[in-house]
């Protein structure tokens, strides 16, 4: 098993996806003996925006590189002004990748190319989304991030905490629950 843990998050020791990407990966990773964990702190150690020179940098060949050899990867992503963070943006320009990720069929459909992988991802927004909710129209976190997996092939797991900016009661709620659900994620043991 090689799991690719990625953090994005601004907020250090006071993040809420730092705690639940960890609790993933540790659900994950108990059973597995042989397990290959590979972190990337995206907040601490940025990667470039976008440059056409930076697509030939060997550090844009080693980011595709490692997501390619992962076989899971869980990312902490923290909503920042309705989206992902800048940091993790970054880091999706460098997996996105046509001819490695995803390609286009002669009729001009996207196929993608990353399809043997398990992506968890650990979100956590301020405020209160789910469907039905006033906001839910400007969730542009959860619902990119399934868009940009789901066009490289993958469909994504998630683990959401709400309502962080809410209260104090409202954050350890929220806490609570996504922990709650990385308790009840399927975790597959190689034989
Ligand atoms: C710069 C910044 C921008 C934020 N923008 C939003 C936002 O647009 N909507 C929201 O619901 N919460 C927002 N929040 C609250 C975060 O989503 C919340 O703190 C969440 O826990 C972030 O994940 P983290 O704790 O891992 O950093 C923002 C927080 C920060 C620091």
């Amino acid at each position: 098993m090689t799991v690719l843990h990625i953090d994005s998050s601004i907020q250090g020791e006071n993040s809420i996806t730092r705690q639940i990407s960890a609790a993933i990966v540790e659900r994950l990773t108990a059973e597995q003996s042989g397990a290959d964990v590979r972190y990337r702190d995206l907040a601490a150690q940025p990667l470039p925006h976008l440059t056409l020179p930076g697509f030939g940098t060997d550090e844009a060949a080693a980011v595709l590189a490692e997501f390619l050899a992962a076989d899971t990867v869980v990312i902490g992503a923290p909503m920042y002004n309705f989206t992902i963070s800048t940091q993790l943006k970054a880091w999706i320009d460098h997996i996105a990748v046509a001819g490695k990720t995803f390609r286009y069929d002669e009729s001009g459909n996207a196929i993608g190319l990353a399809g043997d992988k398990r992506v968890i991802v650990a979100l956590s927004r301020g405020g209160f989304y789910g469907a039905g909710t006033p906001a839910a129209a400007v969730e542009h976190a959860e619902s990119y991030l399934r868009a940009v997996f789901g066009f490289i092939g993958i469909v994504p797991e998630f683990i959401v905490a709400e309502g962080a900016a809410v209260g104090p009661e409202h954050r350890a709620a929220g806490i609570e629950a996504a922990l709650a659900a990385v308790d009840q994620l399927e975790v597959k043991v190689a034989a």
